[in-house]
Formats: structure tokens, sequence, C-alpha cells
């Protein structure tokens, strides 16, 4: 069966959380089912309840994140980094034939730093070898925008070395209602990654939470 966004299956590692959640809302379209991933299944059932409150369309149900990934075409991974790399390698051996979304930004408090593996999604990409692709999306969106599923998103980067499984995950963002834009290879994502720092840095400097970034001067979108 060919793959549509009626016919796959997200698993959010990590979804009881702020972007998470935030997801789970914007991906609540006809037909695509969620999957609420956490280290405590109860947590995660308490979690979709909130979640079906809002939900204007879609399925989703929750889980332990092991049996989480197990349905998942694509594993989004939304933990904070200090989690990062224990949970890719708690996952690594069932993620066969899925794409990873690595949203992670490392970050000490608020500030940004440059892990060893050059970026969050090298580090998972290392771990998992050859198992799955890794691309990494949204970043340097806020989850305060993307669970308000009437306001307007700011432009997503996606990067990665695997350009099918990019596109894939291409599709999915502007499937959610962001403009999506190829970022380059995997050893770009450090940038990106950092960027949400600054991003921060931003928010809190003239008191926002909806900073984002936008690319001008790019044509074809
Ligand atoms: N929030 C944003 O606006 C935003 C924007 C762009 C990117 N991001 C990135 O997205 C990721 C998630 O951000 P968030 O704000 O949603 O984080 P969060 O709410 O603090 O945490 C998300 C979930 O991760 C799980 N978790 C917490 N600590 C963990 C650990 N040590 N090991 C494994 N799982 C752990 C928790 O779920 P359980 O307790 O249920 O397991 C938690 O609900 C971060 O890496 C962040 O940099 C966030």
């Amino acid at each position: 069966m060919q793959q549509t966004m009626e016919n796959f299956t997200v698993t959010i590692v990590g979804g009881t959380g702020n972007l998470g959640g935030a997801l789970a809302l914007r991906l609540g379209a006809p037909g695509v089912k969620i999957i609420i991933g956490s280290r405590d299944a109860e947590k995660a059932k308490k979690a979709v309840e909130t979640l079906k409150a809002k939900l204007r369309a879609g399925e989703v149900v929750g889980t332990t994140n092991q049996q989480a990934v197990k349905d998942a075409d694509f594993v989004v991974i939304a933990v904070p980094y200090e989690g990062h790399a224990q949970m890719v390698s708690d996952l690594k051996g069932q993620l066969a034939g899925k794409v990873v979304i690595d949203t992670v930004v490392p970050l000490k408090g608020v500030k940004p730093f440059v892990p060893p593996a050059g970026s969050a999604l090298q580090e998972a990409q290392q771990i998992l070898g050859e198992e799955a692709p890794v691309i990494g999306a949204l970043h340097n969106i806020s989850a305060v925008d993307l669970g308000d599923v009437d306001s307007s998103l700011g432009d997503v980067l996606v990067c990665g070395d695997n350009a099918e499984a990019k596109q894939k995950v291409i599709e999915i963002v502007q499937h959610i209602g962001a403009t999506a834009y190829d970022g380059g290879p995997a050893t770009n994502a450090y940038v990106i990654e950092g960027l949400t720092g600054v991003i921060i840095y931003l928010n809190r400097k003239y008191k926002s939470k909806h900073g984002s970034i936008k690319i001008t001067g790019i044509g074809g979108h």
C-alpha cells in the first residue's frame, strides 16, 4: 500500500511533554494515528486523555516508549538532551524500517552546546547505525505555537543524510502547516539545533513565547 498521510502511524517518544503533546495536536488530521510514548504507561494514558479533549481529529493512544515504537512508521524523539542518547540506545533494535525524527536540542540550562558527536542528530545516527535514518526537524518551532493549531508557524529546517527519509519528513512538516525547507546534510544539524538557543534568548529578551525563524529569498515554496 502506498504510504499517504491517511495511513501512517507517528509515535512520539516523550510525547507526554511540551513539544510532543503540541505536535500530536497538529498531526491530528483525519486518519493519522498518533502513539504517545512515555517511560510510564500510566502517564502516557493520562496525557492521551488530556489530548483527546483538544484533538480535532485523528486517533491517539498512549503506552510505554518501547511499546509505542513497534507500530510506528515515524518515530519522533522529543525528550530533553540529558535523556537522548540513553533513550535512542534503549530503542535500538526496534527501529528498523522506520524514520526517526529528532527534535532534540543540546542545552545546558538554556545555553546550547555542541555534543561530542557533532549534534544530537549525529549522536542518534551513530547509535543507530544503519538501522534507521535520523532526520532533524522542528527544533526552531515553539511548542506554544505548535499546540495552538490555529496559530501560524515559523519555518522548519529539515536536515539529514537520507534524501528519501528527509523528503517524507518535509511532507509531514508541511502537513502540520509549516513551511519546510531541506536544511542540508546531518553536518548542518548543529547549526539548526543551536539556533534554538538563540531563539530562547530572544524569547527571554523580548518577553515572547513565539520566537521562531523565517527563511527569505528562497523560491519554490
Ligand atoms: N518545548 C519546545 O518548545 C521545543 C521546541 C523545539 C525543540 N524542543 C526539543 O524537544 C525536546 C522535548 O522538549 P520538551 O519541552 O517537550 O521537553 P519536556 O516536556 O521537558 O520533556 C518531554 C518528555 O521527555 C520525557 N523525559 C524527561 N526527561 C527524560 C529523560 N532523562 N530520559 C527520557 N525521557 C525523559 C518525559 O516523558 P515521560 O516522563 O513521560 O517519559 C517528558 O514528558 C527537547 O530536546 C527540546 O530541546 C522543544
